[in-house]
C-alpha cells in the first residue's frame, strides 16, 4: 500500500528490573535473562508524523521533546534508526517528526530509554502495519520489543506488561534473547496491583550510562557467576512469582539489587552509585519490615533511587511511612507513586 502521510500516537512504559540485566554483548544480546514489573504511571507519550519522501540512505528525522527541539538527543535516536533500518527500510522513505513527552520529570534520575525508544518502536510498527496488513497484533508487538532492544536492552520490556521476561531461559516458555515476552504463567494474586513508589534520592544525570556500565562487565572478575546467578535466580523468581511467597519475593529481589550495585562497586573503574540517603532508606525499610507485618521491600537501577515495593492492601500504611518518614531523604522531598502496569497503549 502505498502512503503518503501518516500520524501515530503511542504512550509506553517505564518498567523495573526484579531480575537484573547487567552485561550484554553484540548485538544488544543480554548475558542473562531478566524480568520486570511494567510501571504505569512513569511513562513516554510519544507522535510521529511521516511524510513520503525520495528514499535517503540514512533515517531522516526532527526531534522535540516537550515542545522544544533537543540537540543532544538526536544522536542516540540516529543509532537508534541506523541498527533498526534492515528490519524497516520502509522508515528511509519518510520524513518523520518526532514529538515526545515524559509523564515524570525529565532530571530525575528515572532512565527514560526504555519508554522513549519503546515508544518510537510502537510508532514504526503502527506504519508498517499500515504498509503490510497482515501483520497481527502479536507478531507486531513481538517485533517493536525487538526493535526497541536494539536502542536500549531494558526497552524490550516496556511494550507489555505486568511482567516482562527478556532473555532466552530454558524454564520460561518462548523466552527469547532477542525480545522481552509476558511472563507466561499465572501470577499469584499477591502480586496483583503490586505498588512501587520511586523515592527521588538523587536527580541529577547518570553518574555511569548504561553503555559504559555494560561494557564493565566484559572484564570483570565476578562477571561469569553473576550471569549464572542472575538465571537461576530466574527460576527462583518464576516460581515465587507463581506461587505467592512474599518473603522469598522480598529477598530475592533486595538481593537482586544489592548485586547489581556490588558489580559496579567491584568493577574496574568501580562506582558507588548509592547515597548516605539510599541508606538511610533502606535501613528506614528494614526497620519497618521488623516491626510490622509487613511486605515491603527495596529494589534500585544503576543510580542512588529507591524503588519501594509492596502490595497492594499496604497501600494506607507504606503510603503514610512513605510522607512522613522517607520522604524526607528524597531530592526536594519528591517521589512518585506508581503501579504494575499493562504496557503500550495508542492514542
Ligand atoms: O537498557 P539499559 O541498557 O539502559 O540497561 C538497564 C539496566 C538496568 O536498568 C540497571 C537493569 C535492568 O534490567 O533494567
Amino acid at each position: 500500500k502505498n502512503i503518503d502521510r501518516a500520524s501515530f500516537t503511542w504512550q509506553t512504559p517505564s518498567n523495573i528490573a526484579l531480575v537484573k540485566y547487567w552485561g550484554k554483548s553484540n548485538p544488544q544480546i543480554p548475558k542473562n535473562a531478566s524480568i520486570s514489573f511494567t510501571l504505569n504511571n512513569c511513562h513516554t507519550i510519544t507522535t510521529i508524523d511521516f511524510v513520503k519522501k525520495e528514499k535517503s540512505n540514512e533515517a531522516v528525522f526532527n526531534l522535540f521533546f516537550e515542545g522544544k527541539e533537543k540537540a543532544e538527543f538526536k544522536p542516540k535516536i540516529a543509532e537508534f534508526f541506523k541498527r533498526v533500518q534492515q528490519y524497516c527500510p520502509y522508515i528511509l522513505e519518510y520524513k518523520m517528526t518526532i514529538n515526545s513527552e515524559n509523564s515524570f520529570p525529565h532530571s530525575s534520575g528515572i532512565a527514560s530509554s526504555a519508554s522513549g525508544l519503546s515508544a518510537i518502536a510502537m510508532c514504526l510498527m503502527s506504519l508498517e502495519k499500515e504498509l503490510n496488513a497482515d501483520l497481527s497484533a502479536k507478531n507486531s508487538n513481538k517485533k517493536a520489543s525487538f526493535l526497541a532492544r536494539l536502542g536500549s536492552g531494558s526497552a524490550s520490556r516496556s511494550i507489555e506488561g505486568p511482567l516482562v521476561v527478556w532473555g532466552k531461559h530454558a524454564e520460561i516458555e518462548g523466552s527469547s534473547d532477542l525480545f522481552g515476552v509476558q511472563f507466561p504463567y499465572k501470577v499469584h494474586s499477591i502480586f496483583e496491583n503490586y505498588q512501587d513508589v520511586i523515592l527521588l534520592v538523587d536527580k541529577g544525570e547518570k553518574q555511569v550510562s548504561s553503555t559504559v556500565g555494560h561494557n564493565l562487565m566484559h572484564e570483570h572478575p565476578f562477571a561469569e557467576n553473576r550471569f549464572i546467578q542472575a538465571n537461576e535466580n530466574l527460576a527462583k523468581m518464576s516460581k515465587i512469582l507463581q506461587e505467592g511467597n512474599a518473603k522469598d519475593f522480598i529477598n530475592l529481589v533486595e538481593s537482586e539489587a544489592l548485586t547489581l550495585h556490588a558489580m559496579m562497586l567491584t568493577s574496574n573503574p568501580y562506582f558507588i552509585l548509592m547515597k548516605p540517603n539510599t541508606l538511610e532508606i533502606i535501613n528506614k525499610i528494614w526497620e519497618y519490615r521488623q516491626e510490622n507485618e509487613s511486605s515491603i521491600c527495596f529494589t534500585l537501577d544503576a543510580g542512588a533511587n529507591v524503588h519501594v515495593l509492596f502490595p497492594e492492601k499496604e497501600k494506607e500504611n507504606v503510603g503514610q511511612i512513605i510522607e512522613s518518614q522517607l520522604s524526607k531523604y528524597c531530592d526536594k522531598n519528591q517521589y512518585i507513586c506508581d503501579t504494575v502496569g499493562f504496557g503500550a497503549k495508542m492514542f
